[in-house]
């Protein structure tokens, strides 16, 4: 064979644009769209509000929420009001769709009887639901929740990321533990029984067992 033929050159070529588009479908396959997590904005209420009336949301994030006019829902989810509140909302979007809701939260000085015990001004909380119940179980909300601690990580002054599920809502706690946060005991908030869950930022260990002294 001629190694340096033209017919030898032109089969090399198309051999080599055939590898390198294997290569690129399958980097396309394997590498899954990034969850992104955008600040919420009032255009997305109506959007929201559809969301908590859907039952796997009922179940266990909105309760009576779902019964409650376009304009509570507004006035509670506002995002300059949940500002006001130290919380901040977000839409979760996988590539162009929005997958669900999300909100994190400075823990002290929650009031109304959330986290008084708490002293560390670097605590964030999360709380988050996927919208589509066909989405559910297949691991989406892990990787939106790995998301979302790692946005909330970027900020340094960031120490611990804590989550509160109902103690009876076993795929919430899986997909926490999943998602990196361990069970440090069972609490009481203004919403109920609730189990603490939490993770220091990486490579910070220092709080680990701080929490478990408050389990009941
Ligand atoms: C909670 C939520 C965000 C999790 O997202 P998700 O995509 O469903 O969760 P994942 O698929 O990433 O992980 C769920 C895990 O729980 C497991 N699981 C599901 N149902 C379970 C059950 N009844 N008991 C125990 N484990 C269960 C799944 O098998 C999976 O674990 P595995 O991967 O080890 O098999 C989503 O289910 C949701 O929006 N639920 C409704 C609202 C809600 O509960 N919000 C949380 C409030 S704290």
């Amino acid at each position: 064979m001629d190694l340096g033929s033209p017919r030898f050159r032109a089969e090399l070529r198309e051999k080599v644009g055939k590898v390198k588009n294997f290569i690129r479908v399958a980097l396309r396959e394997e590498a899954p769209s990034p969850i992104v997590l955008r600040l919420m904005r009032e255009a997305d209420l109506p959007m929201l509000h559809g969301w908590l009336k859907r039952a796997h949301v009922r179940e266990w994030w909105a309760g009576e929420e779902a019964l409650l006019p376009f304009e509570e829902i507004r006035a509670r989810y506002l995002p300059r009001v949940m500002a006001g509140e130290n919380v901040t909302p977000y839409i979760a979007m996988l590539g162009e769709r929005p997958i669900g809701y999300a909100q994190s939260y400075v823990a002290m000085g929650s009031g109304a009887g959330w986290w008084e015990d708490e002293t560390d001004p670097g605590v964030r909380g999360i709380d988050q639901f996927l919208c589509e119940p066909s989405d559910l179980g297949q691991g989406l909300g892990t990787r939106m929740v790995k998301a979302l601690v790692a946005r909330l990580f970027e900020d340094p002054a960031v120490t611990r990321i804590q989550t509160d599920p109902d103690p009876r809502n076993l795929r919430a706690i899986r997909c926490y533990e999943k998602a990196g946060f361990r069970a440090l005991g069972t609490i009481v908030t203004p919403d109920g029984a609730a189990l603490y869950m939490a993770q220091e930022r990486p490579g910070t260990d220092a709080h680990a067992q701080r929490r478990s002294q408050t389990s009941s």
